[in-house]
């Protein structure tokens, strides 16, 4: 009944930077070729969706409607859409996978660059917005604004995913977990008997953990400032945790010590500058590998002795743990499916949309993993 025609539902706008989320009455128009409009069931909160609300994104654009870490049921296609039928479960992807450009074709990295421009943006790949507010066009964020009921996406941004999987729980795989999991798995390749440090323990260093332990790690040590954080990162497989704040010396050096000349993989979690160089630091010489996944400051810049590289260490990083969205995604939820995968752990607080914003004050005081909203 509402195919081809405009919608109109709730969805939280982001008026302007530094604002608290508005929930506010929107029309989401219906999906142009190559689109898909998404009847969104539940989304989780996330860093990023942060970052922006607060300003930090010198490419924000205003209003806009954000959440990119949902999940919902395709209520309609636009022309030419063949990969996603009405009815389809979908995770919305942030990182698109069109097949067909010079980084898809690479099979070498999961960067899919086809629709960066228009998306960063905040707008549709035709250079048009779907939502309007009282009248203003509303932005999209991230290719996926899965904080409004209804949503529209490119088709190269649908990852179609089991029936069988609860949409409430498996939004989480839109991004944090999929970005830890994947990053051990994928870009790192951890093989069973490594030694692995994680630090920070939040929802993505406790999926980096819960990776480690896939890959058969043989120790995998968690490192965070807040030691409320240790019982869950052990629940997910670390087998010990180190307080930086407990040492007079350097966290790497310590880690150096504890591990017999340094750890075979560390990855850092946490997104700033300081703790990526101890997690490089703390690699074994002649083959260590460090990968980062936080994202630091707009503006900030790594820096370590040129040595630590010549000496055999090495420096990496991955977005969206390096998973193909289209193609990976819909085995890592049927891992979760299995048994294989912890999912429903990571959601500590549930919120219905109208209570957005307590989701946003709990993740700022560091008090959730995660907040997952139903819509
Ligand atoms: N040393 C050790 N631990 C720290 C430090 C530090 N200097 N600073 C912060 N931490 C810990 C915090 O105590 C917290 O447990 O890092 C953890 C970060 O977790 P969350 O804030 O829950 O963040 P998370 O959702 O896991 O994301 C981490 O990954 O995708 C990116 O944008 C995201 O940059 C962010 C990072
Ligand atoms: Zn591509």
């Amino acid at each position: 009944a509402t195919v081809g025609k405009t919608i109109t539902c709730k969805a939280a706008v982001c008026w302007e930077p530094n604002s608290e989320l508005v929930v506010e009455e929107i029309e989401v128009a219906p999906p142009k070729a190559g689109e898909v409009r998404i009847k969104v069931t539940a989304s989780g909160v996330c860093h990023t969706d942060m970052y922006t609300k607060d300003g930090h994104d010198s490419e924000g654009m205003f209003p806009c409607i954000l959440g990119h870490e949902g999940a919902g049921i395709v209520e309609s296609v636009g022309e030419g859409v063949t990969s996603v039928a009405v009815g389809d479960y979908v995770i919305p992807l942030y990182i698109p996978e069109c097949r067909e450009c010079k980084f898809c074709k690479s099979g070498k990295t999961n960067l899919c660059s086809v629709i960066r421009s228009t998306q960063g943006k905040g707008v549709m790949p035709d250079g048009t917005s779907r939502f309007t507010c009282k009248g203003q066009e509303v932005y999209h964020f991230m290719g996926t604004s899965t904080f409004a009921e209804y949503t529209v996406i490119a088709e190269i941004s649908c990852a179609v995913i089991s029936k069988d999987a609860p949409l409430d729980k498996v939004c989480l795989l839109g991004c944090g977990i999929t970005t830890g999991v994947g990053a051990v798995l994928n870009t790192a390749k951890v093989e069973e008997g490594d030694v692995v440090a994680v630090f920070g323990l939040g929802g993505v260093g406790v999926s980096v953990v819960q990776g480690a332990r896939l890959a058969g790690a043989s120790r995998i040590i968690g490192v965070d400032l807040n030691p409320d954080k240790f019982a869950m990162a052990m629940e997910f497989g670390a087998t010990e945790c180190v307080n930086p704040a407990e040492f007079d010396k350097p966290i790497q050096t310590v880690l150096v010590e504890m591990t017999d000349g340094g750890v075979d993989h560390s990855f850092e979690a946490i997104g700033n500058v300081n703790t990526m160089r101890a997690a490089l630091e703390c690699c074994h010489k002649g083959w260590g590998t460090s990968t980062i996944i936080g994202v630091a400051p707009a503006g900030a810049e790594i820096s370590t002795r040129p040595f630590q590289l010549v000496t055999g260490r090495k420096w990496q990083g991955s977005a969206f743990g390096g998973v193909r969205g289209r193609s990976e995604l819909p085995g890592i939820v049927q891992r979760y499916l299995d048994g294989d995968l912890k999912v429903d752990e990571y959601v500590t607080h549930s919120f219905p949309l109208a209570d957005i914003n307590v989701a946003f004050t709990l993740m700022a005081e560091g008090k959730s993993i995660r907040s997952v909203i139903s819509l």
